[in-house]
C-alpha cells in the first residue's frame, strides 16, 4: 500500500442536462399558536435519474432528501418521526441547540415500523440547520442512500437579506455519488475507510444540475451533504460572492471572496449580484476546474436589494483570552483505524462533561501522521461555538461566526469557545462519515 489518504475519486463535470429543483417546504400537520406540529416519514422510494433506470433510494416524505422544514426563531415544534424503513435509523438536528434526548444521535434508535416524537423551542438565531440520520456505524451508507434534509430557522435579521424560498434564496446541497452499472446506489461496492467519494454530482438530488435565473441578487445557500468531499467553490467568470452567514447564523459583515471552501457538514451562504452580469451564464466550479453548476441569467427581475451595513451582531468574547483551556481533543489515525485522544467510540463511555451554559475553551489538534495526515471536519452536537484561533491566529473573517463543524488542516489546532444551552449527552466527531462510523467519535455529558 503506497497510497496516502484522501484518495479522492475524480468528479465529473455538469454537462448542464437538468434544471435544479429546491426541496419542497413541508407543510405543518396543524399549528396551535406558537407550537407547530410536523411529521416526517423515513422511506425508501426510487428515482429516475438515468432514462428507463429506477435507482433505489432512502428519502425523508419521498424517495430522495427531505422536505425543508422551516420554523422561526421562538417557535415550538413537535416533530413526529415515523421509521417505515426496513432497518434501524436516528434523526438527528445537526446544528441545532436541542435537548440531549431529542438531538437524534446513535442511542436514539428508532426500531423499523416504530414512531419516536420530538419537542423542542427554537432558541438560536436564523440559519440553515439540516437533519440526517446518526445510527451507529450505519450513518454513512443511510446518508449516501439519500437521507438528508434543511432546517430554515426564520428570524428578523435574516429579512435583510434576500429570504424568500425558490425565487432569491436557494438551497444548494452538494453531494457526490457513484452509481453501479445498473444504475444503483450500492455503498458497499464503493465504500471508502478515508470517506467515500464519487464521480456524479447531485444538487439537491439532481444530476447534470443547471439553474436558470433573472439578473437579480441571489442567497444561495451552500450545504455539503457529501460523505468526504470538500468543494472549494468559485465561478469560473470571477464573480464574487459575498459570505453572509456561516453554519449557525449570519457574520456581522459580508465578507466578500472569490473562493470559498466548504467541507463535510459546514454552511456556506453567499449573496451573489447577476443584475450586471453581462454573460449569459455563469458557472460555478471547484478548484480543478470542474463545472458543478452553470448558473444561465435570463430576464429581468422586480427584485430589488442594497447590502446593509451590518449583518449581525454577535456577543464579543474578550475575555475569553484568559481562560484555561479546559478540554483537548487529538485527532488521529487514518482509514478504519481513527481516533480521538487514542480512543474509538463507546457508547458506554463519558468522554467529557461540562456544565449547562457555561462557557469553555477547547483545543482541538488534528495530530500529522507519517503520511502527512488529511483535512478532517470536526463536529460537535447541541452548541453552536465560535473559533478563537486556528494555530494561534485569529480566524479569518468567514470564520468570525456561528459555527458547529470546523474544518482542521493537518498539523494545525484549532481553539473554540463552546457553551452548550441544553442538557444531555452529545457526540462530537469527525464529519467524514466514515471516520465517524470507524469509531472517531466521542461523548460529552452536558449536566
Ligand atoms: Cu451532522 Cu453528528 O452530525
Ligand atoms: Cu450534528
Ligand atoms: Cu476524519
Amino acid at each position: 500500500m503506497d497510497h496516502g489518504h484522501e484518495e479522492v475519486v475524480q468528479l465529473n463535470g455538469s454537462k448542464g442536462l437538468n434544471e435544479v429543483a429546491f426541496p419542497k417546504p413541508l407543510s405543518p400537520d396543524k399549528i396551535e399558536g406558537n407550537h407547530v406540529y410536523y411529521t416526517i416519514r423515513i422511506q425508501s422510494g426510487q428515482v429516475t435519474f438515468f432514462e428507463n433506470h429506477e435507482t433505489k433510494t432512502y428519502g425523508y416524505n419521498g424517495p430522495l432528501l427531505g422536505p425543508t422544514i422551516i420554523v422561526q426563531k421562538r417557535q415550538k415544534v413537535t416533530v413526529q418521526l415515523i421509521n417505515e424503513l426496513e432497518e434501524e435509523t436516528t434523526v438527528h438536528w445537526h446544528g441545532l441547540i436541542i435537548g440531549g434526548e431529542e438531538d437524534g444521535g446513535p442511542h436514539q434508535v428508532i426500531k423499523p415500523g416504530e414512531e419516536q416524537a420530538i419537542t423542542f423551542t427554537v432558541e438560536q438565531e436564523g440559519a440553515m440547520l439540516w437533519f440526517h440520520p446518526h445510527p451507529l456505524h450505519e450513518t454513512s451508507r443511510q446518508v449516501y442512500n439519500g437521507l438528508a434534509g434543511l432546517l430554515y430557522i426564520v428570524d428578523e435579521k435574516q429579512q435583510a437579506i434576500p429570504h424568500t424560498y425558490g425565487v432569491d434564496d436557494f438551497p444548494l446541497i452538494l453531494q457526490d455519488k457513484t452509481f453501479t452499472d445498473d444504475f444503483q446506489l450500492d455503498y458497499n461496492q464503493v465504500k471508502d475507510d478515508d470517506g467515500t467519494t464519487g464521480n456524479t454530482l447531485l444538487i439537491n438530488g439532481v444530476i447534470n444540475p443547471k439553474l436558470t435565473l433573472p439578473h437579480q441578487w441571489i442567497r444561495l445557500r451552500f450545504l455539503n451533504g457529501s460523505n468526504m468531499r470538500t468543494y472549494q467553490l468559485s465561478f469560473k467568470q470571477k464573480v464574487p460572492m459575498g459570505q453572509v452567514a456561516s453554519d449557525g447564523g449570519l457574520l456581522e459583515n459580508i465578507v466578500w471572496q472569490d473562493s470559498i471552501q466548504i467541507t463535510p457538514a459546514e454552511r456556506i451562504e453567499v449573496v451573489v449580484d447577476l443584475t450586471h452580469v453581462r454573460q449569459a451564464t455563469v458557472e460555478l466550479q471547484d478548484d480543478d476546474g470542474t463545472l458543478l453548476l452553470p448558473i444561465k441569467i435570463e430576464g429581468k427581475s422586480q427584485q430589488d436589494w442594497t447590502i446593509p451595513h451590518v449583518l449581525n451582531v454577535l456577543p464579543k468574547l474578550e475575555d475569553v483570552e484568559s481562560f484555561p483551556i479546559s478540554k483537548k481533543i487529538r485527532i488521529e489515525g487514518m482509514a478504519n483505524d481513527v481516533t480521538l485522544n487514542g480512543l474509538t467510540y463507546d457508547p458506554d463511555r463519558i468522554d467529557f462533561k461540562q456544565k449547562q451554559n457555561e462557557l469553555e475553551v477547547w483545543e482541538i489538534e488534528n495530530v500529522m501522521d507519517d503520511m502527512g495526515g488529511m483535512k478532517h471536519p470536526f463536529h460537535i452536537h447541541g452548541a453552536q461555538f465560535k473559533i478563537i484561533s486556528i494555530d494561534e491566529e485569529i480566524p479569518p473573517a468567514y470564520l468570525l461566526g456561528y459555527k458547529d463543524t470546523v474544518s482542521i488542516e493537518p498539523g494545525s489546532k484549532a481553539k473554540i469557545a463552546i457553551k452548550f444551552p441544553k442538557k444531555g449527552l452529545y457526540m462530537y466527531h469527525c464529519h467524514i462519515l466514515e471516520h465517524e462510523d470507524s469509531g472517531m467519535m466521542g461523548q460529552i455529558l452536558v449536566e
